[in-house]
């Protein structure tokens, strides 16, 4: 298993969102966040040039999916998330350990797995 980390414009939340439903991604979690991802801004001052670390708002999406899942998963968040220009985000996948259902007492594979009819 593994758990996707995406990173991207919370203007592109929407159709990541779209993109992972159409693509069979049913459980998620999404937070608001704050990041710097390289782009620095010079600001003069007093004695000379220094360099402006700015943070930009972003939507941390976190899905934790069994191994089939993978692929599709990145493909809907960099297909909804991408739009071409500076700053569209980052992916990471970790590792993940162990999952729970909590309704179920399921784990792993089950606990990821979306079941039909109870999704
Ligand atoms: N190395 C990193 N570790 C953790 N979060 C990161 C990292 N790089 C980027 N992020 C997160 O992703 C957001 C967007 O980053 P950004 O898209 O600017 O990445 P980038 O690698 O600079 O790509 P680009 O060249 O398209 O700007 C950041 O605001 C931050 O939240
Ligand atoms: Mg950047």
């Amino acid at each position: 298993m593994k758990l996707v980390i995406g990173i991207v414009r919370p203007e592109k939340a929407n159709d990541v969102l779209e993109s992972l439903y159409r693509n069979n991604i049913r459980g998620l979690s999404l937070s608001r966040v704050q990041g710097h991802g390289g782009e620095t801004e010079r600001v003069e001052t007093y004695r000379g040039t220094t360099v402006k670390v700015g943070l930009e708002d972003k939507v941390r999406f976190e899905i934790a999916v069994s191994e089939d899942f993978l692929d599709q998963t990145i493909d809907s968040i960099v297909e909804g998330g991408r739009t071409g220009e500076v700053g569209d985000g980052k992916i990471f996948v970790v590792p993940l350990e162990r999952a729970v259902r909590i309704r179920t007492g399921e784990a792993d594979q089950l606990a990821v797995t979306p079941i039909d009819g109870a999704q």
